[in-house]
């Protein structure tokens, strides 16, 4: 097990990170920068799985701050190409345990994907259950025909509701933009179906996260009554594919819902995307959220899916 401290670590890590997750890859420039910004008062261990010279595996596991209990960490094994067969895995996960219960862990969650089977049988082999199911669901933009969509978001601004980029809003309500939109997403993520109760993350940990590796704000927007931001889609362009982004957070106030809003902020940020030249957007929900339902209808497709376990550590 080694360290991950300098840069040509961090290029390893990399390396590991996309081969694991090849439909999202991220650069060393950005996955440092995240590290960096990571709340000090987090217990985090972060090491690479090396034998005999070749990188196995990145291992992270950290205290899960979003959640209300202090004992659950997310333990996360990021294997490379050189290995595919569950005792391995199962063998990397019993070290990302060691390494959660060293800083006090009581709980260990992690994701599977079914695109890696043998991640799920190892973890059950472990004793891991299973729990919340996302579909991930990708949508060909070169297929898309925003036609009718426009039919249907029109009404929706015509009634009065705009929908604005960050830099848009940032310009409208200057110093205070930053604080709005971090109540709005904490509002927000209290109502997306998480395995674990949502915790507010404090302004400050937000505002340099997002300022260690900015995001593209011209594709995040927020939907605006007034002077209320009631909702939003955010687009994260993908920096090592230009024609790659991955659609997270979309989310609606209570009172605003079933209105066309989401759906709206959706069609529409999609039209754009499409128009800069973007080919595919992922994005992932709960099965069961009426999200899913939404984007089915504007096109995505599911492509495969994460299935959250977790265990109790003796
Ligand atoms: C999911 C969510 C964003 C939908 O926002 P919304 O503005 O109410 O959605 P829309 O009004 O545009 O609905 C579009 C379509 O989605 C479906 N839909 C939306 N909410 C639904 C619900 N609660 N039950 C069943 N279908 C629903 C319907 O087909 C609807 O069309 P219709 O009203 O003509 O029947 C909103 O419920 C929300 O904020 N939930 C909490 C946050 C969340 O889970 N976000 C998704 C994870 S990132």
């Amino acid at each position: 097990m080694q360290p991950v401290s300098t840069r040509s670590d961090w290029e390893r890590v990399v390396a590991l990170r996309n081969s694991f997750r090849p439909h999202g890859p991220s650069t060393v420039d950005r996955t440092m920068a995240y590290a960096e910004a990571h709340p000090s008062r987090v217990p985090i261990d972060r090491r690479i799985a090396v034998a005999d010279g070749e990188d196995l595996a990145y291992l992270v596991v950290c205290q899960a701050y979003w959640t209300p209990e202090p004992g659950r960490f997310d333990g996360d094994v990021f294997t490379g190409p050189h290995v595919s067969d569950k005792a391995a895995i199962s063998s990397l996960y019993e070290t990302a345990e060691r390494m959660a219960s060293e800083l006090g862990a009581t709980v260990v969650e992690t994701w599977a994907p079914s695109y890696r089977p043998e991640y799920a049988l190892a973890l059950e082999s472990r004793g891991y259950r299973p729990g919340q199911r996302n579909p991930e669901s990708m949508i060909d933009l070169t297929a898309f025909d925003p036609e009718p969509w426009r039919q249907k978001y029109a009404p929706v601004f015509e009634g009065g509701l705009e929908m604005l980029t960050f830099d848009e809003f940032e310009q409208r309500f200057g110093e205070e933009a930053d604080r709005m939109f971090w109540r709005l997403e904490m509002d927000l993520f209290a109502d997306v179906p998480l395995p674990s109760p949502w915790v507010e993350i404090p302004f400050e940990d937000w505002l340099r996260d997002r300022q260690a590796a900015p995001l593209a704000t011209e594709w995040m927007f927020v939907a605006l009554d007034g002077d209320r931001p009631v909702g939003t889609t955010q687009l994260i362009k993908n920096w090592v594919d230009s024609t790659l982004m991955h659609n997270a957070l979309t989310a609606v106030r209570r009172e605003y819902r079933r209105r066309g809003i989401a759906a709206a902020l959706k069609s529409r940020s999609l039209e754009l995307a499409k128009a800069a030249g973007v080919l595919r957007v992922y994005t992932d929900n709960e099965e069961n959220n009426p999200m899913f339902g939404l984007n089915v209808a504007l096109g995505y497709r599911e492509v495969h899916h994460w299935v959250q376990y977790e265990r109790p550590l003796a």
